[in-house]
């Protein structure tokens, strides 16, 4: 949505008209809610998100929203109140600024990495989601720490869940300028936890790609969208993607875009079949 200086100039109000009338079990936002992470930033896109009607709201950082060494502190405040996972060991952990010194900046949260799970019921199946931060305070492109996915494995398998799910903020399958450059290690991983459902942003680029690994025999859906509410679409317009009957073999994927005509938006739908 990237709140700030490259947010779109259509109407909220429009959007979360369309956006609820799906009503929808679960959102899920693969981050770049803010411009440059700042706090008015964060709090217009907690505002919206908190508008949107829908028991279960998950968001994601993008590298956009860890362009502020308060990140992880906004984050919590403004989007998503959880509790952070820390790495099981700390001086293992290889990516940049994953934490900061303290006692010289003066800040509350020295951990910058917001790696989480969500354990949600819908339908009466429980759905472990699992919130992988791919970014790096400060840069654009995108690392994972190892200690962090080994440590994520750790607590999802001692999670009981029916069905798990990955957000992670660059895609794993295909990249743009700003890659997420070990992705290699996130692939493994989506393998290790027989992860079929992958959802990521980043690149404002709709695509939805399947993997399969033909020696370890694994396959996995990629669904990434182009930007919400963004004001440079230079790949596409605005959209959302809407899944209906999700996991199943009647899925469907609308792409629904919204194009700023004036005053107004205007949605334009297309229906995927996934068979
Ligand atoms: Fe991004």
């Amino acid at each position: 949505m990237h709140f700030g200086p490259r947010h779109w100039h259509g109407k909220s109000e429009f959007l979360l008209d369309k956006l609820n009338s799906y009503a929808p079990d679960i959102v899920i936002n693969t981050g770049d809610s803010t411009t440059d992470a700042l706090e008015n930033e964060f709090a217009a896109a907690g505002d919206f998100l908190k508008s949107i009607e829908c028991q279960y709201v998950v968001s994601i950082p993008g590298n956009h929203d860890k362009r502020n060494m308060r990140s992880a502190d906004y984050f919590r405040q403004y989007i998503e109140n959880i509790e952070v996972i820390r790495p099981l060991n700390r001086d293992k952990c290889r990516k940049n600024n994953i934490f900061l010194e303290g006692n010289t900046n003066g800040i509350k949260e020295h951990f910058t990495d917001i790696n989480f799970l969500k354990n949600i019921t819908v339908n009466g199946e429980s759905l472990l989601i699992v919130c992988l931060d791919s970014n790096v305070l400060y840069k654009d492109n995108g690392f994972v720490d190892k200690e962090i996915l080994k440590t994520l494995s750790h607590t999802i398998n001692k999670a009981s869940y029916d069905k798990i799910i990955l957000l992670t903020h660059h895609s794993i399958l295909d990249t743009d300028s700003d890659p997420l450059f070990n992705s290699r290690i996130v692939v493994e991983f989506v393998r290790e936890h027989n992860i079929e459902h992958v959802f990521c942003g980043h690149t404002h680029h709709l695509s939805i790609m399947r993997s399969t690994d033909l020696y370890h025999k694994h396959s996995f859906t990629q669904y990434k969208n182009g930007s919400l509410s963004s004001g440079n679409t230079l790949n596409d317009t605005n959209m959302f993607l809407y899944y209906k009957d999700f996991g199943t073999e009647a899925m469907e994927i609308h792409v629904v875009r919204a194009i700023v005509e004036n005053d107004d938006v205007q949605f334009k739908e297309e229906i995927i079949s996934t068979r």
